[in-house]
This record gives C-alpha cells, sequence and structure tokens, in this order.
C-alpha cells in the first residue's frame, strides 16, 4: 500500500480556525495581540519566511510588524531593539529571524528575549520549561510536528521513536515532546553508528539533520511514519532527475520556477516503504507558522492574565 500522505496544509488551517476563534475573544475585549519579527540582513530564505510570517498574522487580524536591520547590525543594535520591544505593552511576541550575521553574537540576542514574548521558545527559560514540563512557550515546528501526530490519529504511547539531528530548535525539543508522550525516544546525529539500522526500529522517524534525500528506504521500517523536517532547494536538473525519476509535474515546476524543494527523505525509495509521511512542501512546514500563531495568542494570553489591565489599540 503506498504511504499515507500526512497534509500540512489542511491541520494549519484546522489550527488557524481555532486560532481565529480565540482571536475574536480577545476582540470582544477590545485587545489585539501584537508579533514582532526581526529580520536582519538579506537572507533570501529569511526574507521570505518573515514575509510568510508577516502575512498570516495579516490573514488572521493580528498585529505584526517586521523590522529590518542592515547585513551590517552589530550585537549591540539588535540587543537595544530587542530591548525596545520587550517593553512594549502592545507586542506580545519577539521573533528573531534565524541565522543572523556572523559578527552577532546569536545566543547573547535570544538571551536577551523577554522569556514571556519569546514566541519561538529559544530562550533558555522557555526551553528549561519544556524540559521540566512547566507551561511555557514551546518551539514551533516542534510543536507543529505533534500536531501533525495527533491530529492524524498516529499513536506515540509505548512507540519507537527516532529523531535523526540534535539542533537546539528541532531535534531536542521534538525529542523532548515525544518522550513527554511517553514515546521511547532516541536521538541520532552525526557519529551515530549504523544509522539505518538504528533508524530501522522507529514506529516514527524524524528526520531533522539538514541534509537533503539523505533518508534512504533503509532507513525506513515498514510500515513506519516519517516526519520530514527538511526543506532544501534543487537547483540542477541531474538532482531533479535523480530525487523525481519520471516525475513530470516537479520536472515541470523545476522548467517554470528554476527549483524545486526536497527534505531529508529521499522520496522515490521511502514512500514504498513507510505507513504514513509528511511531504515537502506542505507537510511541516506550513504547522511551523500556524504554530508561532498559536504562540503569539498564548503569549498574549499569559502575559496579560499576570496584567489583568487590558490594553486597547
Ligand atoms: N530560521 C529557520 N527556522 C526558524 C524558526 O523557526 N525561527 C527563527 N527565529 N528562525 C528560523
Amino acid at each position: 500500500m503506498p504511504a499515507r500522505i500526512l497534509n500540512g496544509n489542511e491541520i494549519r488551517d484546522q489550527i488557524k480556525a481555532e486560532v481565529a476563534a480565540e482571536l475574536q475573544q480577545f476582540q470582544e475585549c477590545g485587545v489585539r495581540p501584537g508579533l514582532a519579527v526581526i529580520l536582519v540582513g538579506n537572507n533570501p530564505a529569511s526574507e521570505i519566511y518573515t514575509r510568510n510570517k508577516v502575512k498570516s498574522c495579516e490573514s488572521l487580524g493580528i498585529h505584526s510588524e517586521r523590522l529590518i536591520l542592515p547585513e551590517t547590525a552589530t550585537t549591540e543594535e539588535l540587543l537595544s531593539c530587542v530591548a525596545e520591544l520587550n517593553g512594549r505593552e502592545e507586542i506580545d511576541g519577539i521573533l528573531v529571524q534565524l541565522p543572523l550575521p556572523p559578527q552577532v553574537d546569536s545566543k547573547r540576542v535570544l538571551l536577551a528575549v523577554d522569556p514571556q514574548k519569546d514566541v519561538d521558545g529559544f530562550h533558555p527559560v522557555n526551553l528549561g520549561n519544556l524540559v521540566t514540563q512547566r507551561p511555557g512557550l514551546i518551539p514551533c515546528t516542534p510543536a507543529g510536528i505533534l500536531e501533525i501526530l495527533k491530529r492524524s490519529g498516529i499513536p506515540i504511547e509505548g512507540q519507537r521513536a527516532v529523531v535523526i539531528g540534535r539542533s537546539d530548535i528541532v531535534g531536542k525539543p521534538v525529542a523532548l515532546l515525544l518522550m513527554h508522550h511517553n514515546a521511547t525516544v532516541t536521538v541520532c546525529h552525526s557519529r551515530t553508528r549504523d544509522l539505518p539500522r538504528v533508524c530501522r526500529e522507529a514506529d516514527i522517524l524524524v528526520a531533522a539533520l539538514g541534509k537533503p534525500g539523505m533518508v534512504t528506504g533503509e532507513f525506513v521500517k515498514p510500515g513506519a511514519t516519517v516526519i520530514d523536517v527538511g526543506i532544501s532547494p534543487l537547483t540542477s536538473r541531474a538532482d531533479v532527475e535523480r530525487f523525481f525519476p519520471g516525475d513530470a509535474k516537479r520536472m515541470e515546476e523545476f522548467e517554470r520556477k528554476g527549483s524545486t524543494l526536497l527534505g531529508d527523505v529521499d522520496p522515490s525509495s521511502v514512500y514504498p516503504v513507510a505507513g504514513a509521511i509528511t511531504p515537502v512542501p506542505g507537510g511541516v512546514g506550513p504547522l511551523t507558522i500556524a504554530m508561532l500563531m498559536v504562540n503569539t495568542v498564548r503569549a498574549a494570553r499569559l502575559r496579560r492574565a499576570q496584567r489583568p489591565v487590558a490594553v486597547a489599540r
């Protein structure tokens, strides 16, 4: 049987509808949650991501601002931008788009974000809250992966989960979330011995290694659920032919746009083996933005619950 496609766009739409209903309640109290997105320099991918984040806010009626700093911005300039946003009552969420230019001390900047406004969930306070299962803001991509699994009826409790990748942003937090949902979790990385053998033990395999097409059919137990977090543009015809053999739609997209997207999973060898899989595009990606909207509304609720006076716009 061909793998079941876990459609991230449908789940995003469900979640956005839920956020819209919650925003209605805010509106009745005269409150409009607000998100500030900081973009530094002109990384083309970051420009697209931040524009999509702001667009998603606009579609829901969340106030949003995109602050653009030059490629030459210093750590001090970013710190003062973050400090200003920390102090603004009408801003509930602050997101510093990564990666930052090399001259900027990224860890210092992320540490400066008020944990109550840290809608990325990257601040050590929020990561600590996640580790210890306290309420807080959870990183968006890991939270989105859990939503895909839960809303698709994929069992987690008692399952073997293998996460490939140990980043602070995806690998570590998704491993914690799966553990908190009672999966038995293994985290693999570049030094893991016999990676395909370890991955074949997984009922749920999360590929977050950032290496396009590296996870092949030999990594996958027949019937397993595969979550593909990777997203890389293929810009050569030879690569498109290699990863999407005989796929006329992909080739047509490549001809039209000059690129097509590939995840960390090799589709032609994994789709015949997996039981369920998130496609690229249209799998995990849409959930990252949806969960940012969830976190912004959650940040607004948590912070304002501490300060009962609502701020009208
Ligand atoms: N760069 C790539 N993904 C992300 C993300 O989820 N948040 C931020 N801030 N930067 C990113």
